[in-house]
């Protein structure tokens, strides 16, 4: 369940200001978790850890923010909400299988990938896919996409669209596209995505790509906590989208050949685990012949491992043969 990835993720080293150093003591002395922390006094998380009473205060206020204090929900609630979980088709039964159906609302899917494995097709053909008739496996929705990498091709959706019978000027009057210039205004864009669901019912919101902003901006293990922290909160504020809109939510991300969190992993997916936790479906993308691509779920909280051949045509995403 997407409430109980959510408890999970956090960690004190998330908390502005806690460092290592910092992180150590208040784990010696029993802050050893968010909700400890976010219950606890200035003054006594001042003594243990060695630190100011102001940036005290600081950390306490954002572990307070993560731990989601006083947000109660009844069971009955939470399964309501998880009844209206719909899915979407990715273009490809095959791919749809592997997923359980589609793409998941209230989830976060994630295409992980070398370059050209077809994370950006993936996401266009899936943009083309929400704007279609429900009958026909769509939301019959609109889209928001976040583009960080100036991918997005109009062209493209015109294509897939012909291809699958809708009217390639409709499409695209429903998606909508921002293009995100650094990891802040992916942040900024990704806050602001509700005030563009009040004017038109997006059921898909497509970050393409995720970490490519946070990986060139925050170089180095220096930074890498920070990075870390912001990501973790995107990735909260995507998902919060998600629930309240009951929309999917469709991610991609490059592989780094850089050790970072899977150390020692060639084919390592950039933002470890704080990625990891809140995706609730990851998809590892690789090359194969002939626009063949192979499609491996990982990590999924309730459907098997396995893999799938996809096709990357002139279509679109369709089956592979
Ligand atoms: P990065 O963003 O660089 O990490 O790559 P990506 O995973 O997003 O790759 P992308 O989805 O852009 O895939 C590009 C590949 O899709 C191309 O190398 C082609 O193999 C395939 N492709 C894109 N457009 C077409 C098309 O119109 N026809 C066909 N047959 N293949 C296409
Ligand atoms: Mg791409």
């Amino acid at each position: 369940m997407v409430e109980s990835k959510e408890q999970k993720k956090y960690t004190i080293e998330d908390l502005p200001g806690v460092g290592e150093a910092t992180a150590e003591k208040l784990r010696e002395n029993g802050y050893d978790d968010v909700m400890t922390i976010a219950v606890a006094s200035p003054k006594d998380l001042s003594d243990v850890a060695g630190i100011a009473e102001g940036n005290a205060s600081k950390i306490i206020a954002a572990a307070r923010k993560y731990a989601d204090v006083g947000n109660f929900e009844t069971g009955e609630e939470i399964l309501e909400r998880r009844r209206e979980v719909k899915k979407l088709t990715t273009g490809s039964k095959n791919l749809d299988n592997l997923l359980g159906g589609g793409f998941e609302t209230q989830s976060i899917t994630e295409f992980f990938g070398e370059f050209g494995s077809g994370k950006t097709q993936i996401m266009h053909q899936a943009a083309v896919n929400a704007t279609m008739p429900v009958e026909n496996g769509g939301f019959d929705s609109d889209v928001l996409i976040i583009d960080t990498e100036n991918t997005f091709r109009p062209e493209r959706i015109i294509q897939m669209s012909k291809f699958r019978g809708l009217d390639p000027d409709k499409v695209l009057k429903r998606i909508h596209v921002a293009r995100a210039y650094n990891s802040h205004h992916q942040i900024l864009l990704a806050e602001r995505a509700s005030e563009l669901a009040k004017e038109f019912p997006i059921k898909l919101l497509i970050v393409d790509s995720l970490t490519s902003h946070f990986r060139s901006e925050y170089m180095g293990r220096g930074s890498l906590a920070e990075r870390q922290q912001l990501l973790n909160r995107h990735m909260h504020d995507l998902l919060k989208f998600g629930t309240i809109y009951n929309a999917v939510i469709t991610v991609t991300n490059q592989v780094s050949a850089r050790p970072d969190v899977f150390f020692g992993d060639p084919t390592a997916p950039i933002g470890g685990n704080v990625v990891g936790h809140t995706a609730t479906f990851r998809i590892y993308l690789r090359k194969s012949k002939g626009g063949k691509r192979i499609a491996r779920l990982i990590d999924s909280p309730y459907l098997p491992e396995g893999e799938t051949v996809i096709q990357i045509s002139e279509d679109g995403v369709i089956d592979g043969v």
